[in-house]
């Protein structure tokens, strides 16, 4: 049994992309665009959204998730030119590398205001509609990296994990109004983000094959929609062992 009511096409869904202009969003986006969606696209780099969207009927909504009023703005022009929206997608996010030993309480803010603060950002912006609506859906990007401590994700994973969380208290608060909710937990995928990685990153997949899969699994109605799977699902066991065993597998996998 799905946990959110499963789609039968993607045709004219109202779907607002946010972290749009590159990366595993811009993959959605374009991927959702084929299938004749009709699709709102945000980020902080409107000619990259104004690329995506040349030669469909997308609409362009720059904003700074940072910004609580531009996440506001964009919200309102979506809900004017639509009359309400069927999905939105908050796929933006950051990454920095941190270990303990190179600690810098500045960069851990900045990840978190992205990261975390944004993503409450767009909440604001999208639950009135949602709940007056009493119908439609929103999935948020997370992480396998919030399943369990990994090294050098000290921050990250933090911000992972905790949004891991929101999704699951969001579910039991939407799904009794009839609302969808997904929580995407991605693997290793090449985007720029990853890029800066010095480290050989298992299962890696390209953003193509991330975009199709979250979509797959937002039309089969799932709640957690993870991959690739041969990868997520040793972390999933992970998160289940006893910390002992825990500690010592990371170590053994990561060398550190
Ligand atoms: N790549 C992976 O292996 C991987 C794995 C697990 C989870 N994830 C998560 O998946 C999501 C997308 O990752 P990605 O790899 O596609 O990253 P990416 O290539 O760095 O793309 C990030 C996207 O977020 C947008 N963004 C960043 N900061 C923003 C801000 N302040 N306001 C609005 N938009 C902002 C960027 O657009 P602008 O710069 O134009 O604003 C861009 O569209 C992130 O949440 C990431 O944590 C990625």
């Amino acid at each position: 049994m799905p946990l959110n009511p499963p789609l039968r096409t993607w045709r004219d869904q109202r779907v607002w992309v946010i972290g749009a202009s590159y990366g595993i969003g811009a993959s959605i986006a374009r991927q959702l665009i084929d299938a004749g969606a009709r699709v709102a696209l945000s980020a902080r780099k409107r000619n990259l959204l104004d690329e995506i969207a040349a030669g469909s009927d997308a609409l362009v909504v720059p904003l700074d998730v940072v910004d609580p009023a531009s996440v506001r703005d964009a919200a309102a022009q979506v809900r004017k030119a639509w009359n309400g929206f069927d999905l939105a997608l908050i796929v933006a996010g950051t990454h920095v590398e941190m270990r303990a030993q190179n600690w810098d309480l500045g960069r851990a803010r900045s990840l978190l205001d992205v990261n975390l603060f944004g993503v409450l950002h767009c909440l604001d912006a999208i639950l009135p509609t949602l709940l007056a609506q009493r119908s439609g859906g929103i999935g948020i990007v997370a992480s396998v990296a919030g399943y369990v401590g990994l090294p050098k994700a000290l921050v990250y994973g933090a911000s992972k994990a905790a949004l891991i969380n929101l999704v699951e208290s969001l579910y039991g608060d939407l799904h009794p109004l009839g609302i969808g909710v997904y929580l995407i937990n991605p693997g290793f995928v090449d985007t720029p983000l990853t890029r800066k990685n010095d480290f050989r990153m298992p299962a890696l997949i390209s953003a193509e094959a991330a975009a199709a899969a979250t979509l797959a699994g937002i039309a089969e109605g799932r709640f957690e929609i993870h991959y690739p799977k041969r990868f997520t699902r040793w972390l999933k066991l992970l998160r289940i062992l006893p910390y002992p065993l825990q500690f010592r597998a990371v170590r053994k996998v990561t060398g550190l």
